[in-house]
């Protein structure tokens, strides 16, 4: 099993730089990018993206939904859109006009999520997307009167909560009978529910319980439960469904011991389970697909930092970087970690520097949970080094808590076609006010 070390030394090359040259990815060096752009910033790599998509649908043989909520930049999501056979997993309104900004076909967008307002199913059956999948008996009802008051019909998916837990997850949204879809005892409940209204079209169901997933055969197997409920729901439709929904959670291994999920074993595995159930008249035509979010683009993201203090506590090494949890809190730990771990890291300034000791890195926040890692192997950093967090693709900049410390945001940078795109430029110090309203001058007594 690789080091952490070993892992980041890895995507320096994916990212097109050589292993014990400065950092130059796609020939850019590092040093000129930060200088272009400003630090801290978030570089993606577009042609690794590509490239994992198209792979794992090609592995998988089925479709697949981006789900847009591990990295919702406008560029990424295009380049997403682009390749057949890939559609869009949005959570929420903000998701939904992204992806249809970013010209994903309205047919191959799905809307998942607990809690959807009036106005977002109004805007979901304005869109006409190829379903809302629907988290309650309640939301069937809900949808029913909007599209009704609407005059337009609007295709449904089941998100339905399986009976059993899928073993082996770190985080799981599923099985546990909480808040994320209906209950499967209610399946037949659903379904004629759902045909009981004109204005709705039941396209299928969706199962997504877990993420960070390590381990492929039990995935098989809950593969193998979200079939079976699949055929039950087209027995109580009385006819096959269009679309099954077979979530995913593939996991990235961010952390010390954790290995690349097997795609090829378990794309094996699901092959097979496939071809056993070939004959089932509930699926006959039937189309699948897997929704993945941070095993898309996970990989292809450095959050990129400077370097603005070192310094010797008792020993101990300290660099403070420009950027920390407020730019990146999944990276920090603070995204349902239960204990800090940390994600690769480089001193991108000093890849040909032996590493010579442990060194904590942390933000400029005003907390300790502003830490990238305290026992981090890096050689000796200096003020002005530019440190790497690998990983940084997904759950990135959206996920993060930006306006806490008011310090300005990071910009985002695409590298593409041998050139560095801007994105999103970073904040400045006065965007703190922008938006917000000072006290009247002539305040009511
Ligand atoms: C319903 C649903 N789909 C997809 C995802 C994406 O998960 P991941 O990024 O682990 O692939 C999530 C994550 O929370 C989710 O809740």
């Amino acid at each position: 099993m690789s080091s952490q070390r070993d892992k980041a030394l890895a995507l320096v090359e994916r990212f097109g730089s050589q292993r014990g040259d400065p950092f130059a990815p796609s020939g850019m060096p590092i040093a000129g990018l930060a200088e272009r752009f400003g630090t801290p910033f978030y570089l993606y790599h577009g042609e690794m993206i590509v490239d994992r998509a198209r792979r794992i649908r090609d592995a998988l043989g089925t479709e697949l939904l981006y789900s847009v909520k591990a990295n919702p930049s406008l560029a990424l999501c295009q380049l997403i859109g682009q390749e057949s056979g890939v559609g869009a997993e949005v959570a929420s309104s903000g998701e939904l006009a992204v992806a249809m900004a970013a010209g994903f076909d309205p047919a191959d967008i799905v809307f998942a999520g607990p809690g959807k307002t009036d106005d977002e199913l109004e805007r979901i059956v304005m869109a006409g997307i190829f379903a809302d999948h629907v988290e309650s008996l309640t939301e069937i009802e809900r949808l029913a009167r909007v599209a009704g008051a609407m005059g337009r019909r609007i295709g449904v998916g089941l998100r339905i909560d399986p009976p059993g837990q899928l073993m082996g997850s770190q985080m799981r949204m599923g099985g546990t009978g909480g808040q994320f879809g209906i209950d499967h005892a209610d399946l037949g409940r659903a379904v004629q529910t759902t045909l009981a209204h004109p204005e709705l079209i039941l396209r299928g169901i969706h199962v997504y319980t877990a993420t960070q997933i390590f381990d492929p055969d039990p995935l098989v197997e809950h593969c193998r439960a979200i079939l079976d409920i699949a055929i039950a729901a087209a027995e109580e439709a009385g006819a096959p469904l269009e679309l099954v929904d077979l979530g995913g959670g593939f996991g990235v291994p961010y952390f010390e011991r954790l290995a690349e999920f097997d795609l090829q074993r378990f794309a094996r595995g699901f092959r097979d389970l496939r071809l056993s159930y070939r004959s089932a008249p509930g699926l006959r035509d039937t189309r699948l697909a897997f929704e993945l979010g941070r095993y898309l683009v996970a990989d292809a993201g450095i959050y990129v930092t400077r370097v603005v203090d070192v310094k010797d506590v008792r020993g101990k090494l300290f660099a403070i970087t420009d950027g920390g949890m407020n730019h990146h809190l999944t990276a920090t730990g603070n995204m349902g970690q239960v204990f800090r771990k940390s994600f690769p890291m480089l001193d991108l300034s000093r890849l040909e520097e032996e590493d010579d000791g442990s060194v904590a890195v942390t933000g400029p926040l005003c907390t300790p949970l502003d830490t990238f890692g305290t026992d981090l192997l890096l050689p000796r950093p200096r003020v002005g080094d530019l440190m790497g967090v690998f990983y940084s693709g997904a759950y990135g900049y959206s996920a993060s808590n930006l306006g806490f410390l008011s310090h300005p945001t990071p910009a985002e940078v695409l590298l593409w076609q041998g050139a560095a795109h801007l994105l999103r430029a970073g904040g400045r110090p006065e965007d703190v006010l922008s938006g917000q309203r000072a006290l009247p001058a002539d305040p009511l007594p």
